[in-house]
């Protein structure tokens, strides 16, 4: 059978802060410029959530999105959705760049597919002008 690849995007909504607990505030603040604010700013992310799998002869899916949507939304969105991705994300390393959270997205997402299904790229937009890609590795 055809091999597809499908893509879910999911939405949503978090506060954080750049910086590292050991530098100082002027260090801080030379290299995450504002995104070091002591008191938070807030993201609208965009994610894709691209799988790639066997074509079903029956059923004609590769997976069903609906599937695919409780599996991200129940490894990923619930826990970050209207949170702060320092303090309230206990899989969110200390500095939440858009580069850290795409990485452990994948790590939430990749052993909770199904059977067959492999998890293929992941694009994270933390604004509609800047966002990473990660294929795994
Ligand atoms: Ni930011």
């Amino acid at each position: 059978m055809p091999r597809v690849s499908v893509t879910r995007r999911v939405h949503f909504s978090a506060a954080h802060r750049l910086y590292r607990p050991g530098w100082s505030e002027e260090k801080n603040r030379e290299v995450f410029g504002e995104c070091a604010n002591p008191n938070w700013h807030g993201h609208n992310y965009e994610l894709d959530v691209t799988v790639e799998g066997e074509l079903d002869g029956e059923t004609g899916y590769v997976l069903d999105l609906k599937r695919l949507r409780d599996v991200v939304h129940a490894s990923v969105v619930r826990d970050v959705d209207h949170r702060n991705l320092n303090l309230d994300v206990d899989w969110m390393s200390e500095n939440p760049t858009t580069e850290n959270l795409v990485v452990a997205i994948w790590e939430r997402i990749r052993p909770r597919l199904p059977e067959g299904v492999e998890l293929k790229r992941l694009v994270l937009r933390e604004t509609p002008r800047n966002y990473v890609e990660y294929e795994g590795g």
